[in-house]
């Protein structure tokens, strides 16, 4: 007999069934230069060939605005040492504040992009946008990798080595967890 007991979970709460999610930072940059930093943990592999990835991006966000006026983003999964940065770049939006230069953020040239990547991140994977969906109250950005490249130390060759790593986790809301080790 099948005996575990399942209860509802509200509607609008669905998207934590589908936690924990790596939190990555999303970098964009204005027309007149000015870098933008966003978490976003709703960001997925979409295809192999050609290569695509897909975010979703609320239109309310500032870095949406950005996505539109220069069509190019990093995306920088992030260990969990990088924690204050993802509340910090997460609390507020870049049309107040100019959080790079504000939190400290170290930048680097992308290879194939005029945006940059975050020094520190685990990996940055340099996209172009592909084509955008508007789904809901997100719209689903994808993005075709144009570079992918990730910290020597934290990679065997073909993944995370995860002790290394330590990637940050996001539970939903203001929870976050660390991952264990690999099984
Ligand atoms: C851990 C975390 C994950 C987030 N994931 C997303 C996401 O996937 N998509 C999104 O639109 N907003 C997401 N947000 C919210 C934005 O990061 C937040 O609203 C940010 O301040 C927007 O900045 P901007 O206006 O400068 O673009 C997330 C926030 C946090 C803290």
């Amino acid at each position: 007999m099948f005996s575990a007991r399942y209860v509802d979970v509200p509607i609008n709460r669905y998207t934590r069934l589908l936690h924990p999610k790596l939190v990555t930072l999303i970098v964009t940059k204005s027309g007149d230069g000015r870098v933008n930093v966003m978490p976003a943990s709703w960001a997925m592999p979409t295809s192999v060939d050609p290569p695509l990835l897909t975010v979703a991006v609320s239109p309310r966000r500032y870095t949406y605005e950005l996505l539109q006026a220069r069509g190019e983003f990093t995306v920088n999964p992030v260990p969990v040492g990088m924690k204050s940065v993802v509340d910090f770049t997460g609390s507020v939006s870049g049309r107040e504040v100019d959080k790079a230069r504000s939190a400290g953020i170290g930048l680097f040239d992308a290879k194939e992009l005029s945006v940059p990547c975050v020094e520190g991140a685990l990996s940055c994977i340099e996209c172009s946008v592909w084509a955008q969906y508007p789904a809901g109250d997100h719209v689903l950005v994808v993005g075709r990798v144009r570079v992918a490249r990730v910290l020597e130390d934290v990679w065997d060759g073909t993944t995370y080595i995860l002790d290394r790593a330590k990637p940050l986790l996001h539970l939903g809301g203001d929870k976050y967890s660390t991952s264990e080790s690999e099984i």
